[in-house]
């Protein structure tokens, strides 16, 4: 095969001149004798690199140099077709230390080496496969373990917020970075907020960490509270949330408290608690209120109904993530005089 032949001391140079052109052959290694280094190269330089420059060119053997794969698709290569891969690519959360895939029915053979692989990209702890999708009040799904150790409770890293959860008792989703922090700016000190979803947290945590304001964080999931309580030390938050467990209709009954600003993120069933949610809305207050695009009812109507006279003015509607082929969450910010 063909190389380049030049003194030692030029060597490096060369190298990297062979690189940034792209014609340098890593599959093979690099030769050296007492006062030559032979580089192996792709092909053979053309007039415009070999201008004002006097490169031998020679035609020598080269060792095959044995590297280790750069990427989940080389080291998954032959055993997953290339489209597939795609699919695996889209389909790949990490939470932490842990990684969640979502593994098809037709890739069932290939699941604990696709698992290896992600484990090993992604250096992360744990390897885990969805096994359902989120249900239940909990909003939590089945997950099957498939590489590294058996261990699903970790700390995310979301803009600098520390979230502890357990990927088996909780819902967290790490695609609504981007809605949190949208919602985050829209927020100013002084607020008074009502996160009725909360989960371990994510959005309350987000606003507290940048806002003087009081967030009143509620969720149905014990699990999910102790796993506020946890991040509100790690971030230390304890003076700006309150969590609370239970239904958010008992929490909210007989509480006459307004609020400035009611976060809605339960996409399935939000409608269900809107008016729960406007009953505490200060006037002039903004509701975040969240829903599937599959479902037929539109959501500004559904806003529209729900606020009978009083006066709503739409700030801003969103989609925030696909959630299946042709389906969206949607987000939509509503004024509500
Ligand atoms: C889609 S998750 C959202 C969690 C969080 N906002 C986030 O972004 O990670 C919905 C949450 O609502 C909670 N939930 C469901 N029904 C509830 C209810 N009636 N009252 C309070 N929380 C409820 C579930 O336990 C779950 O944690």
């Amino acid at each position: 095969m063909i190389g380049l032949k030049v003194p030692r001391k030029e060597a490096n140079q060369a190298r990297l001149f062979l690189l940034e052109n792209k014609i340098l052959n890593l599959d093979f290694k690099i030769k050296r004798s007492l006062d030559y280094v032979y580089l192996p190269l792709l092909e053979k330089p053309g007039k415009d690199l070999m201008r004002d420059r006097s490169l031998q060119i020679v035609e020598t053997e080269f060792e095959e140099a044995k590297r280790s794969p750069r990427s989940m698709e080389e080291y998954l290569k032959g055993q997953i077709p290339a489209e597939k891969m795609e699919d695996l690519k889209k389909s790949f959360d990490i939470i932490g230390e842990v990684v969640i895939l979502e593994i098809p029915e037709e890739l069932e053979g290939e699941k604990k080496a696709i698992a290896e692989a992600a484990l090993k990209f992604t250096k992360r702890r744990a390897v885990y496969r969805k096994g359902s999708e989120v249900k239940g009040i909990t909003r939590t799904r089945e997950l099957e373990h498939l590489a590294g150790e058996d261990h699903s409770e970790t700390i995310h890293q979301e803009f600098g917020t520390r979230i502890m959860l357990d990927v088996k008792k909780v819902y967290f989703s790490p695609r609504l970075a981007t809605e949190r922090k949208i919602i985050t700016d829209q927020v100013e000190d002084g607020e008074l907020i009502l996160d009725m979803f909360t989960g371990v947290g994510p959005f309350a945590l987000s606003i507290a960490r940048h806002h003087e304001v009081e967030v009143y964080a509620v969720d149905i999931n014990p699990e999910a509270i102790n796993y506020l309580k946890r991040n509100l030390e790690l971030n230390k938050l304890q003076e700006r949330i309150i969590p609370l467990e239970g239904d958010v209709k008992d929490i909210l009954e007989g509480m006459d408290l307004k609020f400035d600003r009611v976060i809605m993120n339960l996409p399935g069933s939000a409608l269900e608690f809107l008016p729960t949610a406007l009953e505490h809305l200060k006037p002039g207050g903004v509701v975040h209120y969240y829903q599937f695009s599959r479902d037929t009812d539109d959501p500004v109507e559904n806003i529209k109904n729900m606020a009978k006279d009083r006066r709503v003015e739409i700030l801003e509607i969103r989609k925030v993530k696909s959630t299946k082929p042709g389906e969206w969450h949607v987000a939509v910010d509503a004024k509500i005089n």
